[in-house]
């Protein structure tokens, strides 16, 4: 059993996250719960933050959103210093009604609608990652005479997930510009030949969950490749370079993932390295890890339910929730460890697959557990969902969204509500029928 931050097991036998006891949370607030423990959230944005400044470079730790974002979480991400990437309107409007500082805001996607970028615009945020050519036309239409801060997304033909990475040559990828047959060499051109455009730099982001550290130093050394380019050429001075997110996290044991300080350094060694080899000024080095902040403080608490024995096959045990607050292990075969919350130590005497309560057969969150033998009632806590959980949830079969609390120093803080089945109709209209003349 591996226990993450400030997880443990308290004189009950339950399992205690920041000092509060999540059989209490449950009970309080209903299953299926979302729980996060603040200072493991804290422990990681302070571990990227520090890892740069050891190096005394200039860097910017973005929070990518989209692995969880509610008020709550974007000024957490505020109070830590990070700075936030947002892929929607609907991000950027929380970071803003959060208060988040529109300057430390980066905004991502490959169709970005004209609405979305001007309201980017309107509120000043600290620069658009621009992905493609009408895109560029967009922010062209809306700049009014400003100079907009854009970086180019180019797909450098590197791939990268978990322990592999690939070069592709030509990237098969609905993102970005590709940086091999030229059409960045096009998108820098227009951008660079209009007065819409301050142009910092170059992104890229070359996958996720990545265990190490070769993907972003093959990254790096092409997209320096392309800037000295660009550098001899036109006499261009990035003075940003983003490497994007992807750093992986423990989800099971058959993860192994290096320390955030580990691919900081490395980077930080390569960009340098590349600086000077390229006789360019050492830029910013920005990225944007989602789960490496939030993933592993994340832990989702469920109340078991219904039991179905196959004999000779296995035995299905049933939880309040599913595909519909979890959708990783159905849509990527993802894997979790989980444990009974009311009682972690009980000795683990069966073998169980953890069904969700959706109607579809897919519909699974973890097969075979080792589990004390679990009843009605019980509360089943599954570790590590706090990146892409809750901001993948959904309403399949009307099941409404469950609630999220922080936990931290003993105290619990409601920080988003469970959805009530009021909200599961806010939206809907009646059916008319047709006035006949
Ligand atoms: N930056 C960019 C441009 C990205 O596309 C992503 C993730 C990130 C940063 C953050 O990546 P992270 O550090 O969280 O790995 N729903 C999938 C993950 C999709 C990731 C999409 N892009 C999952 O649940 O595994």
């Amino acid at each position: 059993m591996f226990f993450h931050g400030t997880s443990r097991v308290n004189e009950k036998g339950h399992l205690e996250i920041g000092g509060v006891d999540t059989v209490e949370l449950a009970e309080m607030y209903g299953t299926p719960l979302y729980i996060y423990d603040v200072a493991l959230i804290r422990t990681r944005a302070r571990a990227f933050k520090e890892a740069f400044h050891r190096h005394g470079v200039q860097a910017q730790v973005a929070y990518a959103s989209k692995a969880f974002s509610s008020i709550a979480m974007v000024q957490l991400a505020a109070e830590e210093g990070l700075s936030l990437d947002v892929v929607s309107g609907g991000e950027l409007y929380t970071a803003l009604a959060a208060g988040f500082p529109p300057e430390r805001i980066h905004f991502h996607g490959n169709n970005k609608s004209r609405d979305e970028l001007a309201m980017a615009l309107e509120h000043g945020i600290g620069c658009i990652v621009a992905d493609n050519f009408y895109e560029l036309e967009l922010i062209e239409q809306l700049a009014s005479g400003r100079a907009v801060p854009v970086l180019l997304r180019v797909t450098p033909g590197v791939e990268a997930h978990t322990h592999d990475y690939i070069l592709t040559g030509q990237e098969d990828s609905k993102f970005g510009f590709d940086l091999n047959n030229g059409q960045a060499d096009e998108a820098f051109r227009r951008v660079m030949a209009s007065p819409s455009f301050q142009l910092l730099g170059v992104h890229c982001h070359i996958g996720s969950q990545i265990f190490e550290t070769a993907g972003f130093v093959l990254a790096a050394q092409k997209v320096f490749t392309k800037m000295a380019e660009w550098n001899k050429a036109y006499g261009f001075i990035p003075s940003v370079i983003n490497l994007g997110g992807g750093f992986g996290i423990r989800y099971t044991e058959e993860d192994d993932p290096i320390p955030v300080s580990a691919y900081v350094d490395c980077i930080v060694k390569e960009v340098k390295r590349q600086a000077e080899t390229c006789q360019l000024p050492l830029p910013e080095i920005w990225i944007e890890p989602g789960r490496s902040l939030v993933g592993d403080a994340g832990t989702t608490i469920y109340t078991i339910g219904s039991r179905k024995d196959v004999p000779n096959v296995r035995t299905y045990i049933a939880v309040d929730g599913g595909m519909s607050d979890n959708i990783r292990p159905a849509l990527y075969g993802a894997k979790y460890e989980a444990v009974l919350a009311n009682r972690v130590l009980g000795e683990r005497t069966e073998t169980v697959s953890i069904a969700g309560k959706c109607c579809e057969s897919g519909d699974m969150l973890i097969w075979d557990l080792a589990l004390p033998e679990a009843k009605p009632g019980d509360y089943l806590a599954v570790f590590c969902t706090g990146a892409y959980g809750y901001s993948m949830a959904n309403n399949y079969n009307r099941l409404p969204r469950p609630a999220v609390v922080f936990v931290e120093n003993g105290d619990a803080q409601l920080v988003v509500k469970r959805e009530t089945y009021e909200d599961l109709i806010q939206h809907d209209l009646p059916f008319k029928a047709k006035v006949r003349k």
